[in-house]
């Protein structure tokens, strides 16, 4: 909101003009419109700089021909020191080429001084557009501080669902995985010595539901906390692609380097949790029929793409109050110095992940290697060491 720009009390006016007569002209014309003012003339550099040091002032009125200087010098020295304070030039007579070059230098208004009419309109015009301004600088500047805040606080969050989902999944790794594969050696013991044979299908029947439990704690603590990314980021998203094909049916195509380079801290993370989320919304939204994952670092930048071939979406779809999972992955992209492209039309959408990589960092040497495409993924081996899913070291 603009406050008032005219205050109860007078205009503190600082007027440049060598000749007594037309300041007491100027003065009488402000006072006839109405505007109190509290003027003060001076009429050499020095003084004029003097008196802008002394300020505060709410406006300058400046002649254009003054003893060794002019009104353009003038505006020179104010705007060097006030890059807002209202300027208006008036002079006897003012060619098209001063005029333009006053404006070009930051003054409020020009005028000529056989046409005072227009003072008093000039100079309320130039205190409200100042104060039009200031305000709204101090909106923007109000905007940035609560945006950084947001981001702050959502980077916050992030990072403590990460901590959290970190947590309950070393938790479920260690208490329930431990006690689950426990009773299962004791179940298959039972199975291996029971007395009878209804006691031997009974504690079969047991394992394969103890192992139904063991295979749905091991996927909650995997999406939770994708362990696999230790492996690198490709096997892990070779795994979600896989997975997110067998769970939806929808045909899923990993495109990546044969070579993962060395990502800075943090990066993978944001990767995988990106695939995730485009990967659900995808399941979610999108009528697809397939989808495919492009990985690739190039020109010092690591990208991320999820494309698919669904109904795509509208800019009512982005901006849903209550969907916060593109949004999660705008902020979650910038604790990485990254950012999140977004296209989308009939042919369905497409989710880029972009995040500049230090050279020092990784391993750019292996940068021509990165353009393969990747082989097809193995078919999952079902032995532990290749299970990414398996009870691995937390
Ligand atoms: N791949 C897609 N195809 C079509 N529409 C999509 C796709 N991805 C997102 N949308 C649309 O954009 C909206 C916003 O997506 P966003 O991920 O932010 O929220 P959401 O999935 O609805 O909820 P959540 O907060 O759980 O993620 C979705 O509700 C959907 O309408
Ligand atoms: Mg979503």
């Amino acid at each position: 909101m603009v406050s008032d720009p005219f205050p109860a009390r007078p205009l503190r006016l600082l007027h440049l003009e060598d000749s007594e007569l037309d300041h007491e002209l100027a003065r009488a014309q402000l006072q006839r419109a109405g505007l109190g003012v509290a003027c003060r003339r001076v009429e050499t550099r020095a003084a004029f700089e003097a008196a802008l040091d002394a300020g505060p002032w709410d406006l300058v009125l400046s002649d254009y021909n003054l003893p060794g200087f002019t009104g353009i010098d003038a505006l020179r020295l104010l705007r060097a020191r006030d890059a807002d304070l209202p300027f208006v030039l008036v002079s006897g007579e003012i060619g098209e080429d001063t005029a333009v070059d006053a404006m070009r230098h930051g003054a409020s208004d020009y005028l000529l001084k056989h046409n005072l009419a227009r003072l008093a309109p000039a100079v309320e015009h130039a205190i409200e557009a100042a104060e039009s301004r200031r305000a709204r600088a101090a909106a923007d500047r109000d905007l940035q501080a609560s945006r950084a805040q947001l981001r702050a606080l959502a980077r916050h969050l992030q990072a403590s669902i990460e901590a959290e989902r970190a947590a309950i999944a070393r938790e479920i790794h260690d208490d329930v995985g431990g006690s689950l594969t426990a009773l299962k050696f004791e179940l298959d013991w039972m199975r291996r010595h029971a007395g009878s044979p209804a006691l031997a299908q009974r504690a079969q029947a047991a394992l394969e539901l103890l192992t139904h439990a063991i295979d749905a704690s091991k996927r909650v603590m995997h999406n939770l906390r994708p362990s696999i990314l230790e492996e690198g980021l490709v096997p892990a998203l070779q795994w979600m692609a896989r997975n997110f094909e067998r769970r939806t049916g929808v045909e899923c195509v990993l495109r990546a380097p044969a070579d993962t380079p060395a990502l800075p801290p943090g990066v993978p993370l944001v990767a995988y949790r990106t695939a995730q989320e485009a990967l659900t919304n995808v399941s979610k939204h999108a009528r697809a029929t397939r989808v495919v994952v492009e990985l690739a670092l190039g020109a010092g930048v690591l990208s991320l793409e999820v494309a698919d071939d669904g109904r795509g979406m509208s800019e009512d779809d982005r901006a849903k109050a209550h969907s916060f999972g593109l949004r999660g992955l705008q902020e979650r992209a910038g604790t990485v110095g990254g950012w999140i492209d977004l296209a989308s039309g009939p042919g369905g959408t497409s989710l880029i992940l972009s995040v500049p990589i230090d050279a020092d960092e990784s391993l750019l040497g292996a940068e021509p290697a990165l353009q393969r495409p990747v082989a097809p993924p193995p078919e999952p081996r079902l032995d532990r060491e290749h299970d990414p899913s398996a009870w691995t070291p937390l």
